[in-house]
């Protein structure tokens, strides 16, 4: 553990910074100064001897510092995640064995969950009331995982007589995992789950935005029993940390989320040794009301897929496109809703929104309320931005949008929605589909012939009739076009995260 040092912060100022954090452990945890990059087992300061700070969202103070890992970090987690990967247990332990270890996991993450939850409202200012449900739900994300573990299969296939030929499906190496901050100690926990329960080795780069409670949950893997180097977490920058672990030519497999620029720089950074890549990447998610809902539960829910996580949601339904017979019915219910939002301190289980993760997401965010202002699009609620501490915003509802203004067309990524009108079931599907995004879509209406008919014809990876952004760990989860490569869910996850072998025996 690091205890002293730069890295450690006095009281008084843990204290103000952690304003609203109740759980003792919490406190601890931010008090210890145990911040390191987690390679091979250890805690570790990085290289170059380099911190980073991370801030509260809501109050604008500095948290804690952590260590900046570089390139050379990379290059000692990858070193650790390859040793375990070609000499360690993990690969050829009994999977019961793996599935064992990751159960402890999830048994200690269960035990300490609501730590992990304070920790990121104070990191993201996500509410503590979404940090907390999400925390509530990692372990049986990790017990799911670990019931993949004997699940690895490979098949057989018809020869002639003399010869037997089968197919062996093997762990795939060492996996680097690169996540975003709108969901930190969920994704840290989730994405790497399958890719272990198959017997894969991990370097994992958390967001420079919300490092802490991957480090939190460090300490919990050092106490669940993996085997040195099986799990190696490396705080740090996109451009340092990511941009190596995405170019590392002992990287076997990357599995990014995050913006489609990023993107863009892991498939060409994958080209250098052929790495398999998984992307989960952002959209501008239609959600299509027909005339004959009930808008007493249409309005919410629609509502609500795009405002919750304060719109930080890659899936975010953040164009409602709605039947022009009710467009004014259902625009006036709609921006009445987004204003009667309770806007408050994450701490607040009152409320449902709160600060974006960080400065420059504010001011990117508030540059497109005054965009679509520009554009001509009616500003039905919201707008105003937060003069006081913490990086609010208030949900913000344009109507009469045209689907080719650009706030119709680019990833906002906060509580900014635009209400289209169209005419036809064929309108809403060109309208839906007219975007270089497909990962989410919704559709509301109670003609279940119809719901099919437009659900068969969005192009997007996820479709939700009657109810917005419901997640089946099982199914396969992921986006058509630019919202990304490849599908991760259960069995989906096992074959992304292994490689097959032909064995074709003479007998
Ligand atoms: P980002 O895509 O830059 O960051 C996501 C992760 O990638 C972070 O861990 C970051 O450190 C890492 N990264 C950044 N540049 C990298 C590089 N060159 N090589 C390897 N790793 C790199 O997203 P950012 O800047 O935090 O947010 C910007 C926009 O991206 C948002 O406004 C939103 O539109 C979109 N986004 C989408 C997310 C999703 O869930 N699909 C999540 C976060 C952001
Ligand atoms: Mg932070």
């Amino acid at each position: 553990m690091i205890k002293d040092g730069p890295m450690a912060e006095n009281d008084d100022s843990v204290a103000l910074a952690t304003e609203g954090a109740r759980n003792e452990n919490t406190l601890r945890f931010l008090k210890s100064g145990a911040r390191g990059l987690y390679i091979g087992g250890r805690f570790v300061p990085s290289l170059s001897g380099k911190t980073f700070e991370t801030v509260n969202p809501a109050n604008e103070r500095r948290l804690a510092m952590v260590a900046e890992g570089g390139e050379a970090d990379i290059d000692a987690a990858v070193a650790a995640a390859r040793k375990a990967f070609d000499r360690g247990p993990w690969p050829r332990m009994r999977p019961a064995e793996r599935a064992k270890v990751l159960n402890r996991l999830a048994d200690l993450v269960q035990a300490h969950a609501e730590e992990l939850a304070e920790i990121d409202t104070l990191d993201s200012g996500l509410m503590i009331t979404v940090t907390r449900a999400g925390a509530g739900g990692i372990a049986d994300s990790l017990r799911d995982a670990a019931s993949w573990a004997n699940k690895v299969e490979g098949e057989t296939y018809p020869t002639g007589p003399d010869n037997f030929s089968f197919s062996l499906r093997e762990p795939l190496g060492v996996c680097g995992i690169i996540i975003p901050w709108n969901g930190p100690a969920v994704l840290a926990a989730r994405k790497p789950g399958i890719a272990l329960a198959v017997g894969n080795t991990v370097v994992l780069k958390p967001a420079e935005q919300t490092p802490l409670s991957a480090l939190r949950l460090a300490e919990l893997i050092s106490e669940s029993g993996f085997p040195e180097g099986v799990i190696n977490i490396v705080t740090g920058f996109g451009v340092g940390a990511g941009s190596a672990l995405a170019n590392h030519r002992d990287v076997d497999a990357i599995s990014f989320t995050g913006s489609a620029s990023v993107g863009k720089e892991i498939v060409k950074a994958s080209s250098e040794n052929f790495k398999k890549v998984m992307l989960e990447l952002g959209g501008k998610s239609p959600h299509i009301i027909f005339a004959d809902v009930d808008l007493e539960k249409a309005v919410p829910n629609a509502a609500m897929g795009v405002f919750r996580n304060h719109g930080q949601m890659c899936f975010a339904g953040s164009r409602v496109f709605v039947q022009r017979d009710i467009y004014a019915e259902f625009a006036a219910e709609f921006a009445r809703y987004a204003a009667a939002m309770k806007v408050a301190s994450p701490w607040d289980t009152a409320a449902s929104i709160g600060p974006l993760v960080s400065a420059a997401q504010h001011e990117r965010v508030t540059g497109y309320v005054d965009l679509g202002v520009r554009e001509g699009a009616r500003l039905a609620a919201g707008g105003k931005r937060n003069d006081g501490k913490g990086y609010y915003v208030n949900p913000t509802v344009f109507c009469n949008v045209n689907n080719s203004m650009r706030i119709a067309r680019e990833e906002i990524f906060g509580p900014v929605a635009s209400l289209i009108a169209f005419d036809t079931e064929e309108d809403a599907i060109r309208q839906g589909n007219d975007t270089v995004y497909g990962l989410g879509s919704g559709i509301w209406t109670r003609d279940v012939s119809r719901a099919i008919r437009v659900a068969r014809q969005l192009r997007a990876g996820n479709v939700w009739i009657n109810g917005y952004g419901m997640r089946n760990e099982m199914a396969p989860f992921g986006g058509y076009k630019h919202s990304g490569i490849g599908r991760e869910g259960g069995k989906y996850s096992v074959e992304f995260y292994s490689e097959m072998k032909s064995v074709f025996v003479t007998i």
